[in-house]
């Protein structure tokens, strides 16, 4: 399913040995001035050719009035010069051989000008010369000294690759990483993403970068949602990848949509698929750069034992609080703890080693130390919290140093935080140790939510070592096509019941015993066949509410009943819709009244085939307790769905009653998943009712629409 594009040309774009900047101007203030600034104020050592019509020189480099006039190769091409001139600037790119470009200008897909878009796009495949852009703000590359941007000049160094959507939003970003001592590999403004996107930026470049340890994304919409889950999850499982999505609200959507021209999607689908693919959405800017943090500096946890060392009670119960809300485990071996830390170079007499681990007020810069090193050196704790809270007994720059010292000598084996609660001289310390790259926030619970953020993710590398790879389900996709070829020839695109229940016979799934049938004699012999007691329901594609209709007949137990009934319900039908084209009458096995759950499915414009499930019946519009998955997913997938609704404990037999078969359950789920995927005529399909039994599921009612062709 996976479509990787090869561009090899991409690696000029983070490490080239000589840039042309294609509207380089003398006049600060410019772009064309910025973007050469910042490329020689931020180191770049190979060669820096400015483009301009007029100038000899700009900022000491000789500049050319053509590209083609530069004497020697270009590796990485900026154009920065207006959107009308940018088609012929870069075709004398690609013949002079510049081998990736990025397009700085404004005014192309974002103001409906795809056109010109495309046509840039071709121009880059002819020539072998990826760009990105246009409509962004540039790229920068910390390892080899690359600010080619009109950002902020003094971009700190570090494990981070952040990937931008948004222009302005990724240069006050950039200026925010500088403040608040974020380190960053590489920026990339990537704007329209007319050729490249963060899909392709990750598997040409950033999965094998050995200077990017981690990966935040800001994204408004994601053009080929599938393709991107996929290597959102291949390269999510060597490299954390953190998601701040815009958005959320449905006019939010509406303005990202407008905003970069690209299909926002539905926001709830957005968080389901990149929960699929192993990606962490954040809320917000802040939430994302904290766990960035806390992910780029610390190693995966070995085991789920979490140790919280604090000087104040209060705020260790802030802690616990929030270990709570995160689903982190406190380690709580009273005795080991006891032995580890009720220490007297630790605590005084009245500590506590309870976890959070109180050092107290009194606890010195050297209980700090010595409280730090104990969890360190214990096999049994996993991952490290420490709080502070400001005392005028101790000295926070003691401590942070206190901190950095045991953080090195024990090479960051396991994951360690730190928050810091006070005033100036704790910011100083908070500063301190992030620049030490110790991750230190000023609340225990961003500390916290941020080691849990990294729990997540070790937890879906682990899960996914563990999956045995599921081949897809044989389904006998052939004689499906022929059910939905017939339908389609008779100009439909709905279903009929008999026909939706046709196709999950043959995928395997449980539907009552049924035959359609056409008169009261055959309704009579076909009921002895499918079993009483039985239900009678009209089939006409004229008639979609069938009980109001009177179409439908309940609990019919003998064979007079059948043909009574047969007629009663074409007597009924011809009188609420004369001219109804009537197919016949469906004669089905009455099964015992269970559980009702929903199955749906629909297809989202950017992720494709989405399975809905949740509680059935009346609860589906009241409750809306559902959950979704993007279609195809694997069984284990499909159990987490059952698992994931609020209503699960009426499933497992809530007060008594007996429980329902959750591998039926699960079956059908993961059935339905692999079926909307290998058809893609199947636009929308529901189960509603599957009748959740103790044995077994069985789909009681059936819909599916198809696509329009
Ligand atoms: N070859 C060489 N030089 C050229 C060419 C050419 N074909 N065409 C123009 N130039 C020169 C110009 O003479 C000028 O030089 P000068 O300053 O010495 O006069 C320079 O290149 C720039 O051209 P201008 O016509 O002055 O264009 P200007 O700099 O005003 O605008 C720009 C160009 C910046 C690309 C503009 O069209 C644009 O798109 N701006 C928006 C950029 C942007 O916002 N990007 C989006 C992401 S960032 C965000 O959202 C904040």
């Amino acid at each position: 399913m996976l479509k990787i594009t090869k561009y090899p040309g991409l690696k000029y774009l983070f490490k080239p040995r000589s840039i042309a900047v294609i509207g380089a101007s003398a006049k600060p203030g410019k772009i064309g001035y910025e973007i050469m600034d910042n490329i020689l104020s931020y180191g770049f050592k190979g060669e820096l050719y400015p483009i301009n019509l007029k100038e000899v020189e700009i900022l000491g480099k000789k500049c050319y009035k053509s590209i083609n006039d530069v004497p020697g190769e270009i590796d990485f091409a900026i154009i920065s010069i207006p959107a009308k001139y940018v088609p012929e600037a870069f075709e004398d790119c690609g013949k002079k051989g510049v081998k990736s470009a990025a397009i700085i200008t404004s005014g192309f897909g974002e103001v409906g000008d795809f056109e010109t878009e495309n046509k840039l796009v071709e121009i880059a495949q002819k020539y072998n010369m990826p760009f990105i852009g246009p409509n962004i703000f540039g790229i920068v590359y910390a390892p080899t000294n690359l600010n080619a941007s009109f950002g902020p000049a003094d971009v700190k160094p570090g494990k981070l690759a952040f990937i931008t959507q948004s222009g302005a939003l990724g240069i006050a970003l950039m200026g925010w990483t500088i403040t608040n001592k974020i380190g960053l590999s590489s920026i990339i403004s990537v704007g329209n993403k007319a050729q490249i996107g963060e899909s392709e930026l990750l598997e040409n470049f950033l999965k094998d970068d050995p200077n990017t340890k981690a990966i935040l994304l800001y994204v408004e919409g994601l053009i080929d949602g599938r393709n991107s889950m996929a290597i959102f999850k291949e390269v999510g499982l060597k490299k954390p990848i953190i998601a701040l999505k815009s958005g959320r609200s449905q006019r939010g959507a509406a303005a990202a949509a407008s905003h970069t021209g690209s299909l926002a999607g539905s926001d709830n689908i957005y968080s389901t698929a990149f929960k699929q693919s192993g990606v962490l959405r954040a809320i917000d800017a802040s939430e994302a750069f904290d766990w960035a943090r806390c992910i780029t500096e610390n190693p995966r946890p070995k085991g789920k034992n979490v140790v919280i060392i604090t000087n104040g009670g209060g705020v260790g119960v802030m802690a616990t609080d929030a270990c709570e809300d995160y689903n982190l485990e406190l380690y709580n071996d009273q005795e080991k703890l006891k032995e580890l830390f009720f220490k007297p170079d630790i605590m005084p007499p009245f500590g506590s080693t309870k976890n959070p681990v109180d050092i107290t007020g009194q606890g010195g810069e050297l209980a700090y130390k010595k409280a730090i090193e104990a969890a360190f050196d214990s096999k049994d704790i996993h991952s490290i919290v420490v709080l502070y809270c400001q005392t005028a007994t101790t000295n926070p720059d003691l401590i942070a140093n206190y901190v950095i010292d045991e953080v090195r000598k024990h090479q960051n084996k396991k994951p360690f935080v730190i928050a810091g609660i006070g005033g100036e001289a704790v910011e100083v310390m908070i500063d301190k140790l992030n620049e030490n790259q110790i991750p230190a926030y000023d609340l225990p619970e961003k500390a916290i939510s941020s080691l849990s953020a990294l729990y997540r993710w070790s937890d879906f590398v682990e899960q996914n070592e563990k999956i045995v790879k599921e081949k897809p389900l044989k389904l006998p996709v052939e004689k499906i096509k022929a059910i939905i070829n017939e339908v389609r020839k008779e100009g439909r695109i709905q279903m009929l019941e008999h026909e939706a229940k046709e196709i999950f016979k043959l995928c395997g799934l449980n539907v009552p015993p049924f035959a359609l049938v056409h008169s009261p004699e055959e309704a009579a012999e076909k009921a002895k066949e499918v079993g009483f007691p039985l239900v009678m329901k009209i089939v006409s594609e004229d008639i979609i509410h069938k009980s109001d209709a009177g179409g439908v007949i309940l609990g019919i137990n003998d064979i007079i009943g059948a043909e009574e009934s047969f007629i009663k319900i074409m007597q009924n039908a011809k009188a609420y819709k004369p001219d109804a084209n009537i197919r016949g009458i469906i004669v089905a096995n009455m099964v015992p009244k269970s559980t009702e759950v929903i199955v749906g499915v629909s297809r989202d414009p950017t992720f494709g085939p989405v399975v809905m499930f949740g509680l059935g019946g009346i609860y589906v519009e009241i409750m809306k307790d559902v959950v979704f998955r993007v279609a195809p997913f694997s069984r284990e997938e499909a159990r987490k769905m059952v698992d994931g609704i609020k209503s699960k404990p009426m499933l497992y037999g809530a007060r008594g009653s007996k429980p329902s078969d959750i591998e039926a359950l699960v079956d059908t789920i993961h059935i339905i998943s692999q079926l909307v995927s290998q058809i893609d005529d199947i636009k929308e399909l529901d189960i509603n009712p599957l009748f959740a039994m103790d044995s077994g599921a069985v789909a009681v009612d059936a819909r599916i629409t198809l696509s329009e062709k």
